[in-house]
């Protein structure tokens, strides 16, 4: 049965998060995946103990606190990169097959929808830089709820804004954490591991794993 709508989580999935800091690699020197790695981790962690301890605040904000752990951690950076770095964060590339594989999806008659964590204008100003502005029927985010995932108030917006039931969502992320939140809620899931990660959550595993987009059109 062909889904009625095909949800992507953004950050990782559709853009690449390391993009922003790989623009700064010169000036980074080698510690600059170590930073950018740490940026993300941290990042995430945030979101999750905010949602949990009921202190929610914006993912520009744990983005922006994120970044300023991990320059810590790597020994500093300069006020001026780090203006930089959030900036380059706000137009992450999108990685090569997803233009035409959202396009391919859409024109099979799919719904083509974001569901994301990042603030509406983070979302809008990655879609837009990426030329994406027509790939999507939906772009998503956490904070009409208040709440990050894998809070089921999340994947829940998806069926709500979109007029599906969860059976009907095939859900791509390439966060496992994000899949077995996803798999948990009822949709059908396809974890993106693009970087061959081992698995993980295995009581609610991917109901497909792929390498990157390019299988969703199989
Ligand atoms: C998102 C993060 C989790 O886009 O990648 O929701």
């Amino acid at each position: 049965m062909q889904p009625a709508a095909f949800v992507f989580d953004a950050y990782g999935t559709l853009f690449d998060v390391h993009s922003a800091a790989a623009r700064y690699a010169d000036a980074l020197g080698e510690r600059w995946l170590t930073l950018s790695e740490l940026w993300r981790t941290k990042q995430l962690e945030y979101t999750w103990v905010r949602t949990l301890a009921g202190k929610h605040c914006s993912f520009w904000q744990v983005t922006e606190d994120g970044l300023d752990y991990a320059s810590a951690a790597v020994g500093g950076i300069d006020g001026d990169l780090r203006g930089r770095l959030l900036d380059s964060y706000r137009k992450l590339a999108a990685y090569p097959e997803v233009p035409e594989c959202l396009k391919a999806l859409k024109a099979r008659g799919s719904v083509v929808a974001i569901l994301s964590n990042g603030d509406p204008d983070m979302l809008a100003d990655a879609v837009n830089s990426a030329g994406l502005e027509d790939a999507f029927d939906a772009v998503l985010s956490v904070a009409e709820v208040g709440v990050y995932k894998p809070n089921h108030q999340v994947y829940e917006l998806a069926t709500a804004r979109l007029g599906v039931s969860p059976t009907q969502v095939s859900f791509q992320s390439s966060n496992r954490w994000d899949i077995a939140g996803a798999k948990s809620f009822g949709f059908r899931t396809v974890w993106i591991n693009r970087a061959g990660r081992p698995d993980e959550y295995l009581d609610l595993a991917a109901d497909e794993v792929l390498n990157d987009l390019n299988g969703l059109l199989r």
